[in-house]
């Protein structure tokens, strides 16, 4: 029997007090005068007037409970042969060591620090050390380029960067030096310092006055004794920025703040993946992703468990078989991917042949969330894997999941297709476009009731005043998700599309947006569209559409391989913009809007109708005359 009906309604009933509960299992430097302000901030702030510090929760205290000696943190990476472990103890070390290092380089509480680092351990004890002193880190995805670069330092205005000298992607060693020394040449903020992580594959030039060598700060904080003490916070302080895609190029500063990040990140642990103190937990994400913030840095710290740090890829390091050896090495109990990395194993594996090769048998749960879960792919992994397969559905700025199937609660039955259930929490909703709710089944705006629960973005940084906009404003008391789906009638939801312009690549957030601004800048187009056309693999990948300037005769081919680089150029390798179109004419109402709805569905091969609205109907025989390569 599941409890989750129990647990639900006891939230319903009495919000406050269920926070508050859940609350307890954090060290609170003094105690919160409220559970909630309704009046604070945009919507209301969470745990106002508490002190507390989310590093030592996430280690000081297990240490002092004499669980130092217990494995925190385990490196594992494929694509170097490495791999290693940290107690918690020996984690608190580095992390103090490091944190003074910032100190010394002037960074104090409300600073902020940007990371732009591959899948390396220190990724991890920066964030923490920024955390130990009061610091606002905000990780930047290492397969972003320089323009997006450039862009969040502008935004964040970072005292210190902290990077290394390269990343490694299957075939090739990525250079982040000259990425980063490009971003900053192009943003208009310069940050005084620069902390670089020499890694054996890659030495980078070091730019003398600004740029520090990560290894030998340490050693010498370390040789002189300094560490840094955890420095009380506010409950309300931003612990991170982070930031994603919106509907234009400009990303959204994302920002979590301390108190009730701990809380409600604490609370998953146990109640949502069904995991306790001790045992290990896997997310294979990146720390530049909300996932790699959430369940491969903060949430197993916080609960005791040991987190892995997998620089590896689900496929190719070295073969299909690479997650099954992770879970079996490190006793795995709960692992947290994307799909899309199913798909890739599946694809290489069909038969799962390589599961057999290792000892799953301590291996419980598997999650998955990023994109939707297809029925075909959680089927294939519950049987080759004999585990259950919990779908569960979120985004950046909810920090944790809105829906998903409890485990910890005790699992319920399974619907194929469906993120299953709202979390405490989360007052979910359906509502067409004027606000009504809709009847179950019936597709429309998926909302949740105003206040969002803990660990919630509070605000967008330095730009409260797009919280309306972007949130709040188009349904009165609630907060837009921006995603379209609907909820039957066991209360099960099942979660379609966006509803703006994001698209899903891989369990990547993109924006089409931002890719048109990057093909509109091209010299010689006029107009352009870009949509997200399904794949197989990676869900979605985006295709564009460009109608050049008239008078241009350079040849198509040419056109469209710069407009491919121009992308990989300005947005980075992730977008996976591998295909753009030179077309005659773009399809439009007769308003002049882009029809890109329709043109996706013609990508993607399924019936459309006719707009009623449209303003030449045999331009989309074109543009299915260039989708079918005429
Ligand atoms: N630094 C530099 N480049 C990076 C990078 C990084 N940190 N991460 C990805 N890239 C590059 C890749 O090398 C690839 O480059 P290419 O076009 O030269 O091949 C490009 O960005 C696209 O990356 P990706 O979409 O991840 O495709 P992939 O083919 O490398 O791998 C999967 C596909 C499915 C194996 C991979 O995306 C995956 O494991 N995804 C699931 C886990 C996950 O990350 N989820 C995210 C949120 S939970
Ligand atoms: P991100 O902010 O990168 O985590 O992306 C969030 C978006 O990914 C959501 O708004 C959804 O569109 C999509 N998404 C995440 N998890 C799921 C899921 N389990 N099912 C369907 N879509 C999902």
């Amino acid at each position: 029997m599941s409890r989750y009906r129990e647990v639900y309604d006891a939230w319903l009933k009495d919000p406050l007090a269920f926070w508050a509960e859940a609350a307890k299992d954090i060290d609170w430097i003094k105690p919160a005068d409220r559970v909630f302000d309704p009046a604070a901030g945009v919507y209301g702030r969470w745990f106002p007037g508490a002190l507390c510090n989310t590093a030592w929760n996430c280690l000081d205290r297990h240490v002092e409970r004499s669980r130092g000696g217990v494995t925190a943190l385990v490196y594992d990476s494929p694509v170097t042969k490495v791999r290693r472990t940290w107690s918690y103890a020996a984690l608190l070390d580095e992390v103090a060591t490091f944190a003074a290092v910032l100190a010394q380089h002037g960074v104090g509480k409300g600073d902020r620090v940007v990371i732009y680092m591959p899948m390396v351990p220190e990724a991890v004890i920066a964030m923490l050390a920024c955390a130990r002193i009061g610091a606002v880190h905000s990780v930047v995805f290492g397969g972003f380029a320089s323009k997006e670069l450039a862009t969040r330092l502008d935004d964040a205005k970072p005292k210190v960067i902290v990077s290394a000298s390269c990343g490694i992607e299957p075939g090739r060693v990525v250079k982040y030096k000259p990425l980063l020394d490009a971003a900053i040449d192009l943003a208009s903020f310069k940050p005084e310092t620069c902390i670089i992580l020499q890694r054996p594959m890659e030495q980078a030039p070091m730019t003398p006055g600004r740029d520090m060598d990560w290894e030998t700060l340490v050693a010498v904080a370390r040789s002189t004794g300094k560490r840094a003490e955890c420095v009380p916070v506010s409950a309300t302080d931003p612990l991170y920025i982070l930031y994603t895609s919106g509907s234009t190029g400009q990303p959204k500063g994302v920002v979590r703040d301390n108190g009730g990040h701990m809380v409600a990140l604490n609370w998953t642990m146990r109640n949502f993946y069904g995991v306790e103190p001790g045992e290990t937990f896997w997310a294979a994400s990146d720390v530049g992703w909300v996932v790699g913030h959430s369940y491969i840095v903060y949430a197993p710290l916080l609960a005791g468990c040991t987190t892995i740090l997998y620089e590896g890829k689900p496929v190719g390091t070295p073969d299909a078989g690479a997650f099954w050896r992770v879970i079996s090495e490190h006793t795995v109990a709960a692992m947290f991917t994307a799909p899309t990395a199913f798909r890739a194993i599946k694809k290489e594996d069909p038969n799962g042949a390589l599961i057999g090769k290792y000892d799953l048998s301590k291996f419980r749960t598997l999650f998955l969330a990023g994109e939707r879960s297809d029925p075909d792919t959680v089927k294939w992994a519950e049987e080759k894997l004999n585990v259950p397969v919990v779908d569960h559905w979120w985004q950046t700025e909810t920090g944790w999941a809105i829906s998903g199937n409890p485990v910890g609660l005790g699992k319920l039955p399974v619907k194929y297709g469906s993120a299953a259930v709202p979390m405490p929490g989360y007052g979910v909703e359906i509502l067409d476009d004027g606000g009504h709710e809709v009847p179950r089944g019936h597709l429309g705006n998926i909302v949740v009731r105003l206040p969002l629960p803990p660990g919630c973005l509070p605000t967008l940084w330095q730009a409260s005043e797009r919280m309306g906009p972007s949130y709040l404003d188009e349904f009165h008391g609630y907060y837009k998700t921006a995603d379209a789906g609907y909820m039957d009638e066991d209360g099960y939801l099942f979660i379609m599309g966006r509803t703006d312009d994001i698209i899903n690549v891989a369990g990547h957030r993109l924006s089409t947006g931002g890719m048109e601004e990057v093909l509109a800048s091209h010299k010689d187009v006029a107009e352009c569209a870009v949509i997200g056309a399904a794949d197989a693999l990676k869900g979605e990948l985006p295709v564009g559409f460009v109608v050049l300037k008239a008078g241009v005769s350079r040849p198509a081919a040419d056109i469209e391989k710069e407009l491919v680089d121009l992308v990989r150029d300005r947005i980075g390798p992730v977008a996976a913009f591998k295909t753009a179109h030179v077309v005659a004419r773009l399809p439009k109402t007769r308003s002049g809007k882009i029809l890109r709805g329709t043109m996706k569905k013609i990508a993607d091969g399924v019936d459309y109708k006719m707009p009623a609205t449209i303003d030449d109907p045999t331009i989309l025989e074109e543009i299915t005359a260039v989708l079918r390569g005429g």
